[in-house]
């Protein structure tokens, strides 16, 4: 039974689960196990702080959300269909565990950074095009 986005350990489920699926997936899974070799011990629960907070308003998350993904994609070119991916994957997620208000929120929020996140990514690309000819 899919339920309410409701509180922290819902977020940590959300968070978990998605990461999981992230890992699995032949596209995805490499960028951040192997490009990246993510420290899944630190990085979930800036994960869980992150998406806490812009869920419910708690403060925990002090980060930039941004310029990890400018580092990556000049390492590891990151394209639209990347994000594409990301987002499919982040809202099946949603939908098998969740349902509600919520659970809407935080698909909206997820396609909005993403999109404002990928055009930034994209004019880093071409910025490394230029310097790369
Ligand atoms: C193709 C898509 C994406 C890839 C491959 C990707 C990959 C990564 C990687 C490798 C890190 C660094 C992890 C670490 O070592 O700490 C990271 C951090 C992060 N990502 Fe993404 N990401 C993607 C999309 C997104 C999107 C769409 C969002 C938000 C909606 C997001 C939110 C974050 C946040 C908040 C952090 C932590 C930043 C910090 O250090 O404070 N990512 N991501």
């Amino acid at each position: 039974m899919r339920k309410q986005l409701e509180n922290r350990a819902d977020v940590e489920l959300l968070v978990n689960s998605f990461y999981q699926k992230i890992r699995e997936d032949a596209e995805l899974g490499p960028i951040f196990d192997e490009v990246a070799q993510v420290s899944w011990e630190l990085h979930l629960p800036k994960m869980y702080d992150f998406w806490e907070g812009i869920l419910f308003g708690t403060l925990n998350y002090n980060g930039r959300p941004m310029p990890p993904h400018f580092r990556l994609t000049t390492k590891y070119t990151l394209t639209p269909e990347h994000f594409d991916r990301w987002l499919a994957i982040f809202f099946q997620n949603v939908d098998e565990l969740f349902e509600g208000e919520k659970a809407d929120d935080v698909k909206y929020r997820a396609y909005s950074i993403a999109t404002i996140m990928n055009t930034r990514v994209q004019q880093v690309n071409e910025q490394v095009r230029v310097e790369n000819p």
